[in-house]
């Protein structure tokens, strides 16, 4: 399932909705802990974000494994991959203004990659997007975390893609 939200309350309550105790959780955007701390604390939690704000708290949370760096990043995508290699739920929340388009790609090369059963999206522009579109009725639909037409698509591509979409990210 995917859910989209901008109020970050919302998207909360649409993770507390699906999130288990027991569940791998991928969170990107952790900021300081929000969000986090309202995972249960029997899950495995892996929570990642590129501000230095986010260091001391979240060493705060030690059942929780905090990874610093930027997720449009390969070699932190690498780093939690290393860790698991799939996931119950994502969590995406850049910023809830944050440019629609980046966070879409973050959304599409992190689901790909670890195939969520549920995926929480907290950006305006894409709830924006899917309130405000019209489709043609061809039915493309998933029940997964992940665009399951493009289930294929993994790390190799990735890595491709990752190449073609942000050169200037490559050390
Ligand atoms: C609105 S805050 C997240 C709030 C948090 N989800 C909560 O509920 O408290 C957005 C976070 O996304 C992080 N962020 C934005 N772009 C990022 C990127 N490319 N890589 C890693 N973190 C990023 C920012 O550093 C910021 O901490």
């Amino acid at each position: 399932m995917i859910k989209l939200s901008y109020d970050v309350k919302k998207y909360r309550e649409q993770i507390s909705n699906l999130v288990m105790p027991g569940d791998t959780v991928i969170e990107l955007g952790c900021h300081v802990g929000g969000t986090t701390k309202t995972f249960p604390k029997e899950c495995n939690i892996i929570a990642v974000d590129n501000s230095p704000e986010s260091i001391d708290q979240m060493k705060e949370l030690d059942y929780v494994k905090f990874i610093q760096g930027d997720v449009r990043r390969h070699d932190v995508i690498a780093e939690v991959f290393k860790i698991v290699q799939s996931c119950d739920l994502l969590a995406i929340d850049l910023g809830g203004g944050y440019h629609p388009d980046t966070v879409f790609k973050v959304f599409y090369i992190w689901s790909s990659t670890f195939k969520p059963r549920h995926t929480v999206i907290r950006n305006r522009g894409i709830l924006e997007f899917f309130n405000s579109a019209h489709g043609s009725g061809e039915e493309y639909k998933s029940d997964e975390g992940y665009l399951e037409t493009y289930h294929d698509s993994g790390i190799p591509p990735l890595i491709k893609e990752f190449d073609l979409w942000t050169p200037s990210l490559k050390k």
